[in-house]
């Protein structure tokens, strides 16, 4: 997986969709009074970016080494001790997990006071299999149900949940990833009323999540 990731780099770091939107200004604003920070599958940075911004040390992690982050590491496995960060985030990855309970649980095992969470959210089987043909790399979304099960699960209190709609470019969201085509057409069918005049919008859900 990091040689797809390591080849999409610079899609990443440019992409519209990624730089910014109220998700990630949610999940600024739930920073608030940090002074460190763990940015969990950091890949164009935009979370690094924004943290810092506010005054926040941070620490980038990501598999992918053309990502270029600070620790190179998955988030099921991270290597670094309790409690070593007072917030622990991760926008946008979770749904290339492998293991999400054990990502969750790895966050939670590092984070000294909260846990930030931001992802597309669960919209249907359509929506998956759109994701998987637009991306092979995509395992799932998912829902507010499953979220707080992670966070339960993981010894952590949900204390906040936001959803939001995010909208972005069509044709850039299929470019990242180099779907085109017959794939490309059967993704759009698949997504249906998501997409107008050319743009996409997806519902992304923010869970702010707390050590007891
Ligand atoms: C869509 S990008 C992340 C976007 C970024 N967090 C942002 O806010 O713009 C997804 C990232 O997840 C990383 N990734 C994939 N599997 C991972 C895993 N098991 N653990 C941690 N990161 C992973 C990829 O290398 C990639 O950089």
């Amino acid at each position: 997986m990091s040689n797809v990731w390591d080849a999409r780099a610079a899609a990443y770091v440019d992409s519209d969709a990624h730089r910014g939107g109220a998700d990630l200004e949610q999940l600024v604003a739930w920073a608030e009074g940090a002074r460190s920070a763990l940015d969990v599958a950091t890949g164009g940075g935009h979370v690094a970016r924004r943290l810092r911004d506010e005054g926040i040390d941070v620490v980038t992690l990501d598999p992918s080494p053309g990502m270029n982050p600070d620790v190179i590491s998955r988030a099921e496995d991270l290597p670094f001790a309790d409690a070593s960060f007072d917030v622990v985030a991760c926008r946008t990855a979770a749904h290339h997990f492998a293991d999400p309970a054990g990502a969750v649980r790895e966050m939670g095992r590092v984070a000294r006071d909260r846990v930030l969470l931001v992802d597309t959210e669960f919209m249907g089987e359509e929506a998956e299999q759109a994701e998987a043909l637009r991306d092979p790399s995509h395992v799932r979304n998912y829902s507010e149900a499953e979220w707080r099960a992670f966070a339960e699960a993981a010894g952590l209190r949900v204390a906040d949940v936001e959803h939001f709609e995010h909208a972005f470019d069509l044709a850039a969201w299929l470019a990242r990833t180099g779907c085109e085509g017959d794939e490309a057409e059967r993704a759009v069918a698949l997504l249906g009323e998501r997409v107008h005049d050319g743009r996409l919008t997806l519902r992304k859900i923010a869970v702010r999540a707390v050590k007891p």
